[in-house]
This record gives C-alpha cells, structure tokens and sequence, in this order.
C-alpha cells in the first residue's frame, strides 16, 4: 500500500534534521553544518554531517545518510512506511491501517508482545491474582506510578494461561513461540508458558517497542529472573535495557549510567535519574560499545556491591575504556545494591552519590590492585604496567595528569617513571577534526561535476538538454547514475532539493551528489555555457578516442620504422593536445 505523497513530504517538514539525527549521536557545530560520530560505521574522527539549511545528513567516510526519511530507516533499521509512520506520529500524522505493511514479521512478533504485557499488567493491577505480586512490588518500595509507567504486570501461576490468551485473541502459536513468550514441548510439539507465576518486566528495544521480559519469581522459585530467550526481535548483544526512555538524558548529560539489575534501573528512575541502562545479562558486546559511543563520552558503572559486580566492574570497565569511552566507578557499599541503597537512604542521599562519587576506572582499579601490589613485588610490576598501559586511552590531559598523581601517590613511585611507561597514545595523532582536504580532480571531472551542477539546479535548463547527455559526455559513472536519477525527479518535482532528490539515487551516489550540490558555479550560467560544455566534453572524449589510435599507429609505425609516417602522426597528436589544451 503506498503512503500518499502528502505525507511524506509533511513528515519531511515536520521532522527537523538536526534533533532527530542529535537523538542518536552528539553533534558538534562546525559552521553551518554539525559533525559527530557517523551512527553507522564505527570512527574515531567525526565525519557525519547535518545540514540544518537542505536537512540532510551524510557520512563521508560510508557514504550514508539523506533526508531524515532515510536517516530515521537505516538507523532504526525499519521500512520505509514504519518510518514515516514513527516520525509522523509525534506530528499527529497518522497512517491508516490499510497503508500498514502487513507482514512485517518483526511487528507481528512485537504486537504479541504489546497484548501481553498489558494484559499482564491489568492483572497485577485490578484482579485478585495480582494481589500478592502489587504487595510485594510495593512492599519493595515501587510505587503506583513507576509500575504503570514501566507496564510491569503478573504472568499466573498456571500452565496454559498465555497461551490459551493468544489463541484466543486469534495469534499463531507458533509465532508466540517464535517471540519467546511460550515453550514447546519439542517431543509432541505442543506449546505451554514459559513464564508462570512471575512479575513481568518489559524490555523494550532502542525503539521502545517491547520486544521481550525479564521475569521474577516471588517464591523463591529457580531461576530468580527468567528472561525471554533469544529471538529474532530479543538479541542481548544489541539490547540495552531502558535505552529508549534514556536516551536523551544520556545525550543531555554526556553521561550513560550502567547497572547491573532491571529493578534496580527501575529503582532508580524514581529518584529522577534517568540516564540508567542495563545490559541483559553481564555479556557486553562490540555493538554495545558502538552504540554506548555514540551516545556519550562517558560511562558510569555502578554494580553492585559484591565481589560478583565488582569483577563486572573491572572487566567491562576496560572494554569501556579502550572502546573510548570515559569510565568512572561509583562503588556501593558492601552488601548492597542500588535498589537497596535507594530504600536505606532515600532519593536525595542517592543523587548526591551519583553527584559526587564518580572515581575514574583507573584510579578505581589502582586502589583495588594496591593491597595484593603491596605485598607482592611481582604483581606489584605487573599492576603498575596494566595501569599505565589503560593511561594511553586517556584522551583528556587534565584528567590524565590526575591518575598519574594517583597511581604515584599509592604506588609511592616517581610520576616520571609512569608518564614515561605510558605507551603512545592510542590514534593520538590521528584525533584530526574533519576537515577533508578536497580531492584534486582530474580536468575531465571537475567539468563533468559543473555540468551536473548547472543542469541539477535548474529544471528547465535540464529538460532542454536532457536528451544530449550520455554516458559520453558524463563517463564517470557516478555521474551518470546522478544523471539518470535527475530524469526521474524532474519528472515529478519542479524545483531540486537534495533531501527530496535522494529517494532517487542509492544511497552510495547520495554523498556525490551533495558534493556535487555544493559546488560554487554562475548561479546564471546560460544556454550557450551549457551547451559549451557538452560539445566540449563529448569533444574531449572523442579526441581520447582518436589519440588512442593515433598512439596505436604511432607505435607501429616506430615498429616498422617508417620516419615519414611517424612525424605525421606525431604531428596530430599535437594537434589535439593544443585543441584541448588543459
Ligand atoms: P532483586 O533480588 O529482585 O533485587 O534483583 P537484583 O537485581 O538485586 O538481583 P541480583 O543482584 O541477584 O542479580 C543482579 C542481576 O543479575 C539481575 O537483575 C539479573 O539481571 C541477573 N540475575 C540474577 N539472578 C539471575 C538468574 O537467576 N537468571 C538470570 N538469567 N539472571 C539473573
Ligand atoms: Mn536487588
């Protein structure tokens, strides 16, 4: 079903370029333009750009990007419809259902998973089913409101009660099964709960759709938690707990907050910190880091305090580190996690420790390494190299100088030996801004990209010369391909605008064709101009043509050593060389 055009141009104008893009990844003015971490390949140098004046955005190094249509699909990673239907409805533009792609099967799995949980959540709250778990939730210091918000619900006790919910309401068993929200007895394939008797925690995807749970027994009952397995829509590696509902405080603050347990996040969010994610499980992958960067520059571990989330801590904290990230420890005292810390001390006490109590990795892991270091002269070595080899991933000075004072102080050795000891910086001389040197083009190019220029900006000037342009006048293919898209645009649109004329080419044209967009030419450039350069660049290929046989011939003649010829030829190949004289 096709969206009217309508709406997708009052999505366009809706959606501004710059909030949406800086909702994903922080962005930097740099002139006109803002620059940050392409969200779509992984950099250390800023080369995605967003222009706020034609509201498109590329990447320079992958190419990527567009209108905000394209951006919101490749990031998010859904359909062309899902994203004018997710950006349009903030704007009050809604899709009707018929427009809906139908068989998306992700959405399928997705909606199984919106009917349970507020099926769910209306028995904790309003059945007599629900009594015991909205006791033990309040008992445990979660109010009305947080429970609403965050839609936790009961799964019965009983046997068959979700799936008999689904086939009712007219699901497939079978994708139930495939969202993980049953099991199935693989000897005669018949489906029961796979969650019973447990309070259900939604988790919902960077999206906010809820995608999966986490689910607590009341009774002592094993497992503690029982989490959805893994599904096409519920990956632990890409999965961060609460990250829809963080995000743009993490962006505010620079800084992301990561704990170990969903009820502690919970937890939290009442005492108005709302930077907190949780990983699902303690595995932290690749993507998690790459997302966690574009984030922000500075994570907050905050685990429990165990031996278990202190060895999280110092484990996940270097692959933080070294990822690029800022990392700071606030340690709990023993025995004690947030969740519990928050209900001993209350909100205030709490936000003062977030506040306040953020030690840097580094200087954290000197102090947990000093009392085995001070009574063992080889760990003592091995210790103080570990830590100065972290030093080389600091990238701010200040910062550095200060664990390097800190690691002096407890290790009782000379700052100089440790400053000396710090490897080279890791990409040091590389943390360039993005300034790209314009490539010198080739003579034939840069006419070529003029001629594109002056027919991209003016419509009746392209429909004027349309017919005359080819693949021997513009031979770059890239060009070409431009070209071609442009026939396509003009046909429907009156005036060029880059972030419409991108739904016309692939996306790895798209960036040449900004560049192209943004060259300076005489804005009146005139018929003759154009027509100049198209018998001029027709001209010019034919000549390589013709020099090409001459230089075939040229060498034969010298092969046969016929002098005569060999001047005559010499002296046409000059010929052309001073016609199309560079
Ligand atoms: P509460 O006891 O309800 O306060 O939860 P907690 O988060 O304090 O639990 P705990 O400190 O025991 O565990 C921390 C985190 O480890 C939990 O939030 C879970 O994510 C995970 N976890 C704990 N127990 C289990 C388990 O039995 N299975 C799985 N899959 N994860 C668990
Ligand atoms: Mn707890």
């Amino acid at each position: 079903m096709r969206i009217p055009d309508e709406t997708v141009e009052a999505v366009k104008q809706g959606t501004d370029i710059t909030e949406l893009v800086s909702s994903y990844i922080k962005l930097e003015k740099r002139g006109r333009n803002y620059v940050g971490l392409c969200p779509f390949h992984n950099e250390k140098t800023p080369s995605f750009t967003v222009s706020p004046d034609k509201q498109i955005c590329h990447c320079f190094g992958c190419k990527k990007g567009g209108n905000v249509l394209q951006f919101y699909m490749e990031v998010e990673n859904v359909s062309f419809a899902d994203a004018v239907r997710k950006l349009g409805k903030p704007l009050g533009i809604e899709i009707a259902a018929s427009e809906q792609v139908a068989n998306d099967s992700e959405m399928q799995l997705i909606r199984i998973h919106e009917y349970l949980t507020d099926l769910y959540h209306h028995i904790l709250m309003h059945t007599k089913e629900g009594e015991g778990a909205l006791k033990y939730l309040e008992d445990r210091g979660f109010s009305g409101d947080i429970i609403r918000k965050e839609k936790i619900g009961i799964a019965p006790d009983m046997r068959d009660f979700t799936k008999n919910a689904l086939s009712d309401k007219g699901f497939s068993l079978e994708l139930a099964f495939q969202a993980g929200v049953i099991s199935r007895n693989e000897e005669n394939f018949s489906y029961y709960d796979r969650f019973s008797g447990r309070i259900m925690i939604p988790i919902r995807n960077h999206q906010g759709y809820i995608v999966g749970y986490t689910a607590r027994s009341m009774d002592g009952r094993e497992p503690k938690y029982l989490n959805t397995p893994e599904t096409s829509i519920f990956q632990k590696r890409r999965l961060l707990y609460n990250l829809s509902d963080a995000r743009k405080d993490i962006r505010k603050q620079d800084e992301v907050i990561l704990m170990e347990g969903h009820l502690d996040i919970i937890k939290v969010k009442m005492t108005d910190v709302n930077n907190v994610i949780g990983l699902m499980g303690t595995a932290l992958s690749e993507q998690h880091i790459q997302v966690l960067n574009r984030l922000a520059s500075n994570v907050t571990l905050m685990f429990d305090g165990d031996q278990a989330g202190q060895n999280a801590q110092l484990s996940l904290g270097a692959d933080l580190l070294e990822g690029g990230l800022n990392v700071f420890i606030i340690s709990m005292p023993k025995g004690m996690d947030p969740d519990e810390y928050i209900e001993k001390y209350g909100p205030e006490v709490f936000r003062n420790l977030v506040k306040n109590e953020k030690r840097h990795y580094i200087h954290f892991k000197a102090e947990h390494l000093l009392e085995e270091s001070m009574n063992n002269d080889m760990a003592f070595s091995n210790n103080l190299k570990m830590l100065t080899d972290h030093l080389k991933y600091v990238k701010d000075q200040v910062i550095r100088e200060r664990l390097i004072q800190h690691i002096s102080q407890l290790y009782k050795v000379d700052r100089k030996s440790i400053e000396q000891n710090v490897p080279n910086q890791a990409g040091a001389s590389s943390m360039g801004t993005v300034a790209r040197p314009l490539k010198q083009l080739p003579l034939r190019e840069r006419k070529e990209r003029y001629l594109l220029r002056a027919l991209m900006k003016d419509r009746d000037l392209f429909l004027n010369f349309q017919d005359k342009i080819s693949e021997e006048v513009l031979t770059a293919p890239r060009y070409y391909v431009i070209f071609k898209g442009l026939c396509a645009y003009f046909d429907k649109h009156d005036e060029f605008e880059l972030s419409s004329f991108s739904q016309y080419i692939e996306g790895e044209y798209f960036s040449t064709a900004v560049e192209v967009e943004e060259l300076l030419i005489n804005e009146d450039i005139t018929t003759e101009e154009v027509n100049d350069y198209i018998e001029d660049l027709s001209g010019i290929r034919n000549s390589e043509k013709e020099k090409q046989s001459l230089y075939q011939q040229l060498q034969e003649a010298e092969n046969s050593n016929d002098i005569e010829l060999q001047i005559k030829l010499a002296q046409q190949l000059n010929e052309i060389n001073s016609r199309y004289k560079r």
